[in-house]
């Protein structure tokens, strides 16, 4: 491996004895401009691929990549087929063709471990992110395993969410909606899709298996069923991939019971106390199938929150934190590892692009 690099680049794990991240840094006196690494890319692509695979997540630092268009460079030497379609659920703006502002979700909401749009039938294989202005206070992007996720669960529960399936469900308001506050808002439709049009997002809906409905004229339920597991489609190992821990309604107040034991700050013990409060009264108050997303078992019946919360401990167990440095670039692949958002304070701007064969 160093003979093969050893004159352009040096390649360690950023954490010894953690595969994740790969850690590729400039050799010492090497070139360390963006222009340098993406020659280094493309002569090693093969080299990059089976590093990607392996270890799930590759984190290029050191260079000096500077604003999107080096970064989209950057992603295009570890693989070419940049996509700007997206169908998630962050809000997120449009910095370049290919590269959107990571997520426009306020910054003391976490964002839960999830790989990218991991309930489409084609998820993207690859995700980067870029950090062009490095976060004061918090604000990682830890990645998880999911692998090993898969490996480390009860294998009785395993077991029965395979069996079983998972339901997604998602309600968004349209463009007549009023803009009000709600901690758990998703973008409206036409800011996902992109148009006004109805008959576009139909089209789009069935292009992508989701099975849609129009509610008051201007809301728009999605629902898709998935697995709970996948094969990798280059190994065939086994892979916890789904959007339980983004989508079930009891999973914010979980999250931030973690997150308040690790940032141990008065916000992040507030927040906890709030939205375990909420998570309460929106039970209360709102009816099944009308959260903003919800997922059960395919079959419509609840997932325990026993379930939920085994599952948050494994992914905790196996989250890998660390600080953004200015000019990282973090390459993922998307069908082993998840990613996510720890709540921050101050400036802190991350972008992303994602890489498909669809
Ligand atoms: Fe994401």
């Amino acid at each position: 491996m160093e003979a093969q690099t050893a004159n352009a680049v040096k390649i360690s794990s950023l954490n010894p004895g953690q595969p994740l991240p790969l850690l590729i840094q400039p050799a010492d006196g090497a070139p360390k401009d963006a222009a340098s690494l993406r020659r280094w890319l493309d002569e090693n692509k093969a080299f990059i691929t089976e590093k990607i695979t392996e270890h799930g997540a590759i984190l290029f630092r050191g260079f000096e990549v500077d604003g999107p268009q080096q970064f989209e460079s950057v992603a295009q030497g570890v693989d070419p087929d940049l996509k700007n379609n997206y169908l998630g659920t962050s809000p997120r703006n449009a910095v370049s063709k290919y590269v959107f502002s990571a997520s426009e979700l306020p910054p003391f909401y976490p964002i839960m471990q999830h790989c990218e749009m991991s309930f489409l039938p084609n998820p993207p294989r690859k995700l980067f992110f870029y950090c062009h202005i490095e976060p004061e206070i918090n604000g990682e992007t830890p990645i998880v395993n999911f692998r090993q996720v898969y490996k480390d669960l009860d294998p009785k529960i395993r077991e029965e969410f395979e069996r079983r399936g998972i339901k997604n469900v998602r309600n968004y308001n349209g463009p007549a909606a009023k803009a009000k506050f709600d901690l758990w808002k998703l973008k409206r439709w036409d800011e996902m899709f992109l148009t006004t049009d109805k008959k576009v997002v139909e089209a789009e809906c069935a292009k992508n298996g989701l099975e849609f409905h129009w509610k008051d004229e201007d809301k728009l339920t999605l629902i898709n069923d998935q697995e709970a597991t996948k094969s990798h489609p280059i190994t065939g190992e086994k892979v916890w991939y789904n959007h339980l821990q983004v989508f079930h309604e009891a999973v914010a107040a979980i999250e931030y019971g973690y997150i308040a034991k690790r940032q141990k700050n008065l916000q992040a013990h507030w927040f906890n106390f709030v939205t375990s409060a909420m998570t309460g009264i929106k039970k209360l108050t709102t009816k099944d199938g009308d959260q903003a997303m919800n997922c059960t078992f395919r079959d419509g019946s609840p997932i325990p929150v026993e379930y939920v919360k085994h599952v948050e401990e494994v992914i905790w167990k196996n989250m890998v934190i660390f600080p953004w440095r200015k000019g990282d670039v973090l390459a993922i692949d998307n069908y082993s590892t998840s990613h996510g958002r720890m709540p921050y304070k101050g400036p802190r701007e991350i972008q992303v692009c994602w890489a498909a064969d669809n």
